[in-house]
């Protein structure tokens, strides 16, 4: 029978997992002690003995086990793993871009800016400094 779950941290587990009679792994911040269960695994007791004391998460993910697995799977935890030793397995999207990129893109968009309205500040002086006036043809000037 397992023992009561509790928290455990990663030094912790990697202690539990010393007993190499045993067979303890995390799976999605969850620590199971799957020793009880190795013969009877669908998926043969090697896979799971080459998981003993790691994070089996992806290759627990990565077979695609069934719904009725992770219900039984809740009968072999032992406890969950400490927040502080929690890793973000999916990497968020970082709110702000890395700062050597993000002074880039800060050019680049002033850039982009600047350009075209340097290019029309250029065109109203150039036509205002060189453009003929316009003639009236209701009134043309006048032969001397
Ligand atoms: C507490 C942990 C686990 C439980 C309760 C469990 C349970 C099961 C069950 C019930 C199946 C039959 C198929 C299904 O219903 O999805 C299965 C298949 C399998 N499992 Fe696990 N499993 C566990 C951990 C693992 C881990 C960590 C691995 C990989 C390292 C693994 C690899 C496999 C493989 C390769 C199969 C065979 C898949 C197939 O034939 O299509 N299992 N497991």
């Amino acid at each position: 029978m397992a023992d009561a779950k509790k928290i455990y941290r990663l030094a912790e587990v990697k202690q539990l997992a010393e007993d190499r009679s045993k067979c303890i792994m995390v799976i999605n911040n969850r620590v199971y002690d799957v020793t009880k269960f190795i013969d009877e695994h669908p998926g043969g007791e090697e896979v799971l003995k080459e998981q003993h004391g790691a994070d089996a998460s992806n290759a627990f993910e990565d077979v695609g086990h069934s719904t009725d697995a992770r219900e039984q799977m809740k009968g072999y935890e032992i406890g969950e793993i400490h927040p502080d030793d929690i890793k973000t397995k999916v990497k968020p999207r970082p709110l702000i871009v890395n700062p050597s990129n993000s002074s880039e893109n800060a050019a680049g968009s002033w850039v982009r800016f600047v350009i075209p309205l340097v290019i029309v500040i250029v065109a109203i002086i150039y036509f205002r400094l060189f453009s003929k006036p316009t003639v009236d043809t209701n009134n043309p000037p006048k032969a001397i």
